[in-house]
């Protein structure tokens, strides 16, 4: 039998890095489903379709292929606009979901990155993480990746964004972003990344045990 990690929060919360840490740890396959609904967006912007019919765009979501999928294409913030707003769609969310389940069930383990990974898309993922930071720190570490990739940014606009895109993940009626009941909350706001994995690492340590 394999083993989930499921890690969901916010933007910019560290989900990411924690993920991707803990995936190498463990040699466990890694899924970063927000970039599933990124490549649905891009392939719709793309081919100049509209963003707000909801079969046109679940037909795309059916075809997005996981394996590939890279962050440094799909990073663009008109895609994870597009993003957000396919993201409330049903349809799109149950195509991109049962891929993602699929995903999750191969061998040894998964670790799963998102929104609704602990409520909806393995909600009996034997460790759930709820990742979190305040808005400000959050944009704050935005801020910081941009300008350290040598590009210009504004840290209001950054925080504006992240305020507006916490209020479209949590508001929406279908898989709004919340902790599943039984997930772990880690605050990173004053928490280094190496703290993270190392509290997230005896969560899961504890869990393989029983397993
Ligand atoms: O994490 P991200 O910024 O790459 O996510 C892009 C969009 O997709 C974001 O608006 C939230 C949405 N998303 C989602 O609804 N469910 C997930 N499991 C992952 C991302």
């Amino acid at each position: 039998m394999t083993f989930t990690i499921a890690i969901d929060g916010p933007a910019a919360a560290g989900k990411g890095t924690l993920s991707r840490r803990i995936a190498e740890e463990y040699g466990f396959h890694h899924l970063d489903t927000g970039l599933t609904y990124r490549a649905t967006a891009k392939a719709l912007l793309d081919g100049g379709l509209p963003l707000d019919d909801e079969a046109v765009a679940e037909k795309v979501a059916r075809e997005v292929e996981l394996a590939g999928l890279d962050r440094s294409v799909l990073s663009a913030h008109a895609i994870g606009e597009a993003a957000s707003k396919i993201a409330v769609m049903p349809a799109v969310r149950r195509a991109l979901v049962e891929a993602q389940q699929a995903f999750s069930l191969r061998e040894p383990g998964t670790v799963l990155d998102g929104r609704d990974i602990g409520t909806v898309v393995c909600p009996d993922a034997p460790v759930k993480l709820y990742v979190t930071a305040s808005p400000e720190v959050r944009a704050q570490r935005r801020y910081d990746e941009i300008t350290g990739n040598g590009q210009p940014a504004d840290y209001q606009t950054i925080f504006e964004d992240v305020k507006k895109r916490d209020e479209r993940d949590m508001g929406r009626a279908d898989s709004p972003l919340r902790p599943a009941d039984d997930a772990h909350l880690l605050d990173t706001s004053e928490m280094s990344i190496e703290a993270a994995f190392q509290a997230a690492k005896s969560l899961i340590d504890a869990a393989l045990i029983k397993k």
